[in-house]
Parts: C-alpha cells; sequence; structure tokens
C-alpha cells in the first residue's frame, strides 16, 4: 500500500516536473524582440554614456509611471503599442540588469538611439550599441536562455518570436544629411548611397535570420524632411524638406524589393514590410482628420515650429499632448504612434506588404 502510494505519488511527481519545465514555452506568451533606432529604443541609452538619451522630465509625462523610460515618447512607443496589442508585457532594455531569469522568456528590447544602418552613423552620440552589436546580444541572450531552459528551447523562442526593426532615419540625418559637405555626401550621390544602404540593410537581416528570427516586421524611414527639426531649420511656411522626401521616396521602395528578394531566397515570409512613409503622411497632410491640431509643431521643444535643440524641462510644452502628432522635434506623439500601429494591425497591403500583423498572428497561431 504504502509502496504502490509513493510510486503513484513519483509519477504525478514526474508529470508536474514535466508540466512545469514545459509551461512557460508553450503556455506563456511569445517572445518579443526589438532592433533599431529612437523610434524604438526603451532605455538601453539610459545605460550607456552618451547624448542621444530620454532620461529627463518631461520625457514619459504621459507614461504610466509619469517619469521618464529612456522612450523618446511622452508616453507609449511602438513597441509597446504592438506588445499591448499581442497582449505581451513590454520586453526590457536589454541592458536593464532586471532582464533575467523568468523575464528574458519576453524577449528583449535591444534598440539603442542614435543608431543606423551604417557603422558610422551616430558617431556624435559618442557609446551606442550599433545594429550588428544588437544582433550580437541576441546570440548572447539565446545562450543566456538556453543555461535556463536548453540551447534546443532557447533556439525555438527565437525563431517563434516577433522581431521589430526600425534602422535608416539616422543614416540620412544624422549622417549623410548632419553637415552640409558631410563625408558620406561627399563619396556618394543620393542614388548611390540609398543602393549602398539597402546593400548593407540586406546583410543586416540575413544575419538576423541566420540568427534565428523568423518573422521580421521592418519599419521604413518616416517622412524625414516633415518633422518639425527639418521645418525649423529649412521651411519658411511651414513646407517639408524636400531633398530628405526626396531621400524617404528614394529608400522606402527599394527597402521593399530588397525584403521580397530576401524572401524569395528564404523560400518564406520572413520579412514584413511597415510602410511608415504612409502611415505618418496620412495625419501629416491631414492633421484634423485624425484629431490633431498640427502636424508641423512639436509638443515639447523650442525655436520655430518648436523644432530647434532637445526637448528638455526648459522647453515649451504643450498642454494636451494628444492633439500634437509630434511629441519632440523627431519622434511621433503616443497618439500618433498609436495611429501608426492601428495600420500595422489591419492596414491594407498598401500599408503592410505582404500581409498585417492581423493576418500574421492568425496564421502563426496555427503552428
Ligand atoms: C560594421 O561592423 C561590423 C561589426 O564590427 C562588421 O562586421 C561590418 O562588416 C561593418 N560594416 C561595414 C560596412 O564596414
Ligand atoms: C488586415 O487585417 C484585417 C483584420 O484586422 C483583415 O480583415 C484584412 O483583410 C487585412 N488586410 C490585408 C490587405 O491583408
Amino acid at each position: 500500500m504504502d509502496g504502490s502510494l509513493s510510486s503513484g505519488s513519483l509519477v504525478i511527481l514526474a508529470l508536474m516536473v514535466v508540466a512545469f519545465v514545459s509551461v512557460p514555452l508553450h503556455v506563456e506568451a511569445r517572445a518579443f524582440f526589438v532592433f533599431g533606432d529612437s523610434l524604438v529604443d526603451n532605455g538601453n541609452n539610459d545605460f550607456l554614456v552618451t547624448t542621444a538619451r530620454a532620461d529627463s522630465p518631461p520625457y514619459g509625462i504621459d507614461y504610466p509611471t509619469h517619469r521618464p523610460t529612456g522612450r523618446f515618447s511622452n508616453g507609449l512607443n511602438i513597441p509597446d503599442l504592438i506588445s499591448e496589442h499581442m497582449g505581451l508585457e513590454s520586453p526590457l532594455p536589454y541592458l536593464n540588469p532586471l532582464l533575467k531569469g523568468d523575464k528574458l522568456l519576453n524577449g528583449a528590447n535591444f534598440a539603442s538611439a542614435g543608431i543606423g544602418i551604417l557603422n558610422d552613423t551616430g558617431v556624435q552620440f559618442l557609446n551606442i550599441i550599433r545594429i550588428w552589436e544588437q544582433l550580437e546580444y541576441l546570440e548572447q541572450y539565446q545562450v543566456r536562455l538556453g543555461d535556463i531552459i536548453g540551447a534546443d528551447q532557447a533556439r525555438q523562442v527565437v525563431n517563434e518570436g516577433m522581431v521589430l526593426i526600425s534602422l535608416g532615419g539616422n543614416d540620412f540625418v544624422n549622417n549623410y544629411y548632419l553637415v552640409p559637405f558631410s563625408a558620406r555626401s561627399r563619396q556618394f550621390a543620393l542614388p548611390d548611397y540609398v543602393r549602398y544602404l539597402v546593400s548593407e540593410y540586406r546583410n543586416i537581416l540575413s544575419k538576423m535570420y541566420d540568427v534565428g528570427a523568423r518573422r521580421v516586421l521592418v519599419m521604413g524611414t518616416g517622412p524625414m524632411g516633415c518633422v518639425p527639426a527639418e521645418l525649423a531649420q529649412h521651411s519658411r511656411a511651414g513646407e517639408c524638406s524636400v531633398e530628405l522626401q526626396r531621400a524617404s521616396d528614394l529608400f522606402n521602395p527599394q527597402l521593399n524589393d530588397m525584403l521580397k528578394s530576401l524572401n524569395d531566397e528564404k523560400g518564406d515570409q520572413v520579412f514584413v514590410a511597415a510602410n511608415t512613409m504612409k502611415m505618418h503622411m496620412d495625419y501629416i497632410s491631414n492633421p484634423q482628420a485624425y484629431g490633431f491640431i498640427t502636424s508641423k509643431v512639436a509638443c515639447c521643444g523650442q525655436g520655430p515650429y518648436n523644432g530647434l535643440g532637445l526637448c528638455t524641462p526648459m522647453s515649451n510644452l504643450c498642454q494636451n499632448r494628444d492633439v500634437y502628432a509630434f511629441w519632440d522635434a523627431f519622434h511621433p506623439s503616443e497618439r500618433a504612434n498609436r495611429i501608426i500601429v492601428q495600420q500595422m494591425i489591419d492596414g491594407t497591403q498598401n500599408y503592410m506588404s505582404p500581409m498585417n500583423l492581423s493576418t500574421i498572428l492568425a496564421i502563426d497561431s496555427k503552428f
């Protein structure tokens, strides 16, 4: 009697162990991995010696804690809103010491404000995590997670994860067009520079695939010529900078073609293009239709269009952040981010190609 009971409870114990070990992998939500620049950084730069940081008020004024977090937003940013839609906790910044143990299962945010496709983009910000280093961190992440749940399962978490990447804007604003006659602009005519960027981006995404990413949302550049920083420097009557708009118009279609060709090469729809140019232009060209009083003046800043210098405690600050499309001289407000992410979720193929996030989530849930 005693013997049979104890062997019975051993079996139960064994089943419980099996269940316990496999629970985090199958019941818990999908991991989310974020790469790129300030549009998606959620605090890595706060751990670095860099001038590219959003660590003082009024950044974060509308975040749940009402404090700065390193996000370049008054509140939530694009990856937060994607996490929210998928019912996930936002993954922590990779450099945050709290990212360990179980938290690793949520994924990680590797993004770093100021970086670009090219290694020399953003050098003026000193110590930032360039994209190749972000990819090395993904490999390191996999090893760290593997130490907890085993290498095969860690690989599976990455394979099944959702990935978001935002790159390209800084290669123009903080490199090619940073100063008149920049080294890159003397080296390349704009169309050649764009081709060079896209071919380097292809190498980056190929590497990301090799490391294990299998579902990657790729954001194009926004309307760089229309941000308050550009209006402040180049605009007389609020018109967008022609040269920077031309750069976006050259870059985004070539990015799309490159993603298609990568998908053909991999034989799968791994890379999904988010037409962020169009997502932004909708409300920039018709702000009132989206509930904004302006898409030219930043909520926080100084000078014309509040587009000069940084957003600091001394800057002008608007009362109602929800009626401004731009939070600071470069970055959308949380309200604008919500409009962008809504198009990612259920936009047509003009916004998301080959498919939107709803379709992706429906397909991926079948496995
Ligand atoms: C950028 O840096 C990475 C890692 O240091 C290197 O592998 C890559 O070749 C570099 N890219 C260019 C274009 O120099
Ligand atoms: C995008 O998502 C919605 C679901 O929200 C779906 O009905 C629609 O057909 C999708 N559009 C395209 C073009 O994939």
